[in-house]
């Protein structure tokens, strides 16, 4: 991003207080583990956490979760949502799912500590197969939001158009890129950005969801469905 962009992002966290010290400890995690930093930024966290209670989305699915970043903005919407609908706990479900074993725990404590694990469930599988598995069980959801393997975006697509509800949400986060906005290098050769593109084409020209693209970060699309 360019420096005016992040100065604005910086300027809308710091002015809202974005992040408490969970969320800047989860951070700090990522760091610390040397890993790359995936995380949604927290512009994006409070973003999809007010679309959620907008929403009024009951059942999310989260595909790539990491150190749980992303999951704890879902999970503290939905226990926003609870409060104020004044329901019990098992009304409202984020499932997560995560391929990268040594993640499970980090994620499902990180959940804990934000005392969200009466809503949420961690589940270690690779997307592309549970997601199919949701779909043979006739699972739908209320919103979708997508952040995992890039080069699997159109296939994720294709299922998201099965496991989201009429009138839910889709959310896809790095639709412009990945560290820059890579999707307008229409001679790239990098598999993953090629799958980013073919993934806008598809939701731009899509029958089932009506979309459009936020460039919040490195793109957030947002889509409803049919
Ligand atoms: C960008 S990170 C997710 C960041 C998280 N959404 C956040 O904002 O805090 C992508 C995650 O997707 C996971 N992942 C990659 N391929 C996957 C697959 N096929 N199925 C499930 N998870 C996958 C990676 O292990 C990684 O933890």
């Amino acid at each position: 991003m360019s420096d005016f962009r992040n100065e604005l992002t910086d300027y809308i966290c710091s002015t809202f207080k974005l992040e408490d010290s969970l969320l800047e400890n989860i951070i700090k995690q990522q760091s610390e583990a040397g890993g790359p930093m995936m995380n949604i930024g927290a512009d994006q966290g409070k973003f999809i956490n007010l679309l959620v209670q907008m929403s009024k989305s009951r059942e999310i699915l989260e595909v790539g979760s990491y150190f749980g970043y992303s999951s704890v903005w879902f999970g503290r919407a939905l226990k926003a949502l609870q409060d104020r609908e004044n329901c019990e706990a098992n009304h409202y479900s984020l499932t997560c799912v995560e391929k990268s074993g040594k993640q499970i725990p980090i994620i499902e404590n990180n959940l804990k500590k934000a005392g969200l694990e009466a809503l949420t469930e961690v589940i270690n599988a690779d997307a592309r197969a549970h997601l199919d598995k949701l779909i043979q069980e006739e699972r739908v959801f209320d919103l979708m939001f997508i952040d995992a393997d890039k080069g699997n975006y159109p296939t994720y697509f294709k299922q998201a158009e099965k496991l989201v509800k009429p009138g839910g949400l889709l959310l896809v986060d790095n639709v412009l890129g990945l560290h820059t906005y890579e999707v307008l290098d229409s001679k790239t050769e990098d598999k993953r950005i090629l799958a980013i593109q073919e993934f806008n084409k598809l939701l731009a020209e899509s029958h089932s969801f009506d979309g459009s693209i936020l460039t919040v970060q490195a793109g957030l699309a947002i889509a409803i469905k049919h």
